[in-house]
């Protein structure tokens, strides 16, 4: 069964209620229970992770890369400067996919530079919860 990693970033606890015109009004958990159901629709099985701390993305990327065979990300705001987060990417050499709810290419300028999205194999941005679900679809047709 494939494995893969789900990652949220910073901030993103706060879902539902958090700039619900931008993010939605679904909240983390009710995402991940979305995520889960589809997972076994499609058998995959998934670890979920979020965190506010750079740092703890990084080290649970590193001590999950061996269990995973890809990765998706949210990665929040760290998308727009974490060298570090892009270099863990790249380092662990998983096949990843950012993700996007909101669509960064049409909001402020900061937003619409990503440093991760290269150590990506692509981005999926601007549908919502639909964001995750399509990578997953993705990612559990993509040859081991
Ligand atoms: C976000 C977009 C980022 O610019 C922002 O900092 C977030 C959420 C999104 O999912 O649309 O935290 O990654």
């Amino acid at each position: 069964m494939k494995k893969i990693l789900i990652v949220h970033g910073p901030n993103l606890g706060l879902l539902g209620e958090r700039e619900p015109k931008v993010y939605g009004k679904t909240t983390l958990a009710q995402l991940n229970a979305l995520l889960e159901k589809e997972a076994r629709r499609l058998k995959v099985e998934l670890k979920i992770f979020q965190s506010n701390w750079e740092g703890a993305i990084i080290d649970f990327l590193t001590a999950e890369r061996k269990w995973a065979d890809a990765v998706i990300i949210n990665p929040g705001a760290l998308t727009h400067y974490s060298l570090a987060l892009r270099d863990c990417l790249s380092a662990i050499g998983l096949p990843a996919i950012e993700v996007h709810l909101s669509n960064i290419a049409a909001r402020e300028e900061f937003r619409r530079t990503s440093v991760t999205a290269a150590a990506c194999r692509g981005q999926i941005s601007g549908f919502g919860v639909r964001s995750y679900l399509l990578a997953l679809q993705m990612l559990a047709d993509m040859k081991k």
